[in-house]
């Protein structure tokens, strides 16, 4: 609903919003919606409507909204000590203690922490220490970057060329040389369609060596992927999935990393999704859920057998050349240490695997024999629908006629629950905070079916 209002024309004049039709929302055609406030897992705009947050924000508010010991440490923090910089050697008690608390939570591999403030600085940063890597062990050709089509690893310039989505690359000269893709681990999305998912994994094992073969073992530097597929359609891997793709790696001498800026603390119901799949990461990237969005800070968790070669190339060539001014603000870092422990308090990495299988128990009995829904899929806190023209032959709807966004939209405006319409494909995805109950995982259930039906019969 537009407001024909200051605010409304001030938006429309003065900010530039990101991941938005741009003419369309200068023009007034699409709707703003301002935020007031939020408690738990609703959040309230402006006009007083109520909506149930069926995607934590951008799958961030994993302890919810409103929490008070949150915000507290925030306000104590700047009270104290508002901002010092981390370089040099310089620290705060807040930062010093999240970074232990994070190790201690981390798989035992890892040794360190650096800070930075969002999903893409920290995936940056990451690029620029496995190319450093490579140098210090006298390897300069050994430089390039493997992700999977449909990964997203943020929207800087190899960031957002390590994101495999149409839309991330196109108009921005991207992906950036040094970055190149691989298959996506998306069963129901696979080419073949008598592939037994076994076989599929195989698939995906071969395409990866492949490629290796290729570009030449001697050029690949690492792989990064995200435990469980998010923006790209928030897709499970099939079993077996990261069992075989470390092999490939570890046979070629490739670095690996895990972006768990959407799984990290709690989302699939372990603490991370490298525990879930056992996978064994030499780099952890963590944003989001490490200040459930209270304030901005991301990490990259540094394993042993990088952190040697580090520490080996200040050895050899002085400190280290990289760092942002609000590396480990202290504000992010406070907002770090009272989430984690709220999280722990809470008991809601549990609740995240109990509500979240619930949730997509309930969303599976719900939906899966609609005739347009082709597949029901999710693990932990993370559930989606993807729906089909048609299901026996899997024939996709045509991205024009936004069947998505349509669902989406209705679920809004009948139910007032918000679910994400996944960027690449006819796909509703859910990722609600961690506290969703039972009785809230129903209502979204429940809302999804009357969108559906509302926009597909
Ligand atoms: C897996 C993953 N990595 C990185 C990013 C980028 O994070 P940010 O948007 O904070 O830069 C995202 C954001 O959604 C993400 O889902």
């Amino acid at each position: 609903m537009l407001k024909n209002d200051q605010l409304d024309q001030w938006d429309r004049e003065t900010f530039f919003h990101p991941s938005t039709h741009l003419a369309q929302h200068a023009r007034g055609e699409s709707p703003n919606r301002v935020i007031k406030t939020a408690s738990g897992v609703f959040i309230e705009d402006r006009d007083g409507n109520k909506l149930l947050d069926g995607f934590a924000g951008l799958y961030c508010v994993n302890a919810g909204y409103g929490r008070q010991e949150i915000a507290e440490a925030i306000a104590d923090q700047a009270r104290e000590l508002a901002y010092y910089h981390s370089y040099v050697g310089h620290g705060t008690e807040a930062s010093i203690t999240l970074a232990k608390m994070i190790l201690d939570r981390a798989p035992k591999n890892m040794s360190k922490v650096y800070f930075g403030l969002g999903g893409s600085d920290a995936n940056e940063t990451n690029v620029k220490l496995i190319w450093y890597y490579n140098n210090i062990l006298g390897r300069p050709e050994k430089k390039k970057i493997i992700s999977r089509w449909r990964g997203y690893h943020g929207s800087g310039l190899v960031t957002g060329s390590l994101t495999g989505l149409e839309l991330f690359h196109k108009k921005f000269d991207l992906p950036v040389e040094q970055v190149i893709h691989t298959e996506a681990p998306y069963y129901y999305r696979r080419t073949d369609l008598d592939q037994s998912e076994e076989q599929f994994v195989a698939h995906c094992a071969a395409e990866l060596e492949a490629l290796i073969e290729r570009e030449g073992a001697d050029t690949i530097a690492a792989f990064i992927g995200e435990p469980v597929l998010g923006t790209g359609g928030i897709v499970p891997p099939p079993a077996g999935y990261w069992e075989a793709i470390q092999a490939v790696l570890k046979k070629h001498d490739i670095l690996l990393v895990a972006d768990e800026v959407v799984t990290g603390f709690g989302r699939l119901g372990s603490m991370f999704g490298s525990d879930h799949y056992g996978i064994e990461a030499d780099i952890i990237t963590i944003a989001k859920g490490l200040t459930s969005a209270y304030a901005p800070l991301s990490g990259s968790i540094v394993s042993d057998k990088v952190w040697k070669v580090l520490e080996q190339g200040t050895d050899e060539n002085g400190p280290i050349g990289h760092g942002w001014t609000y590396s480990a603000h202290p504000i992010g870092a406070a907002a770090g240490v009272a989430n984690l422990k709220l999280i722990d308090e809470m008991n809601l990495v549990s609740n995240a695997g109990e509500v979240g299988a619930y949730l997509n128990a309930t969303m599976a009995e719900a939906l899966s024999g609609h005739a347009h829904v082709g597949d029901v899929r999710g693990e932990g806190m993370l559930c989606a629908v993807e729906f089909v023209k048609d299901k026996d032959s899997r024939t996709f709807f045509d991205a024009a006629d936004k069947i998505g966004p349509q669902i989406s939209a209705k679920l809004l405006e009948q139910d007032k629950v918000i679910a994400r319409a996944m960027p690449q494909g006819d796909i509703l995805g859910f990722a609600p905070p961690f506290c969703l109950t039972r009785a809230e995982a129903d209502q979204v259930v429940a809302a999804t079916v009357r969108a559906v039906e509302a926009v597909l019969g």
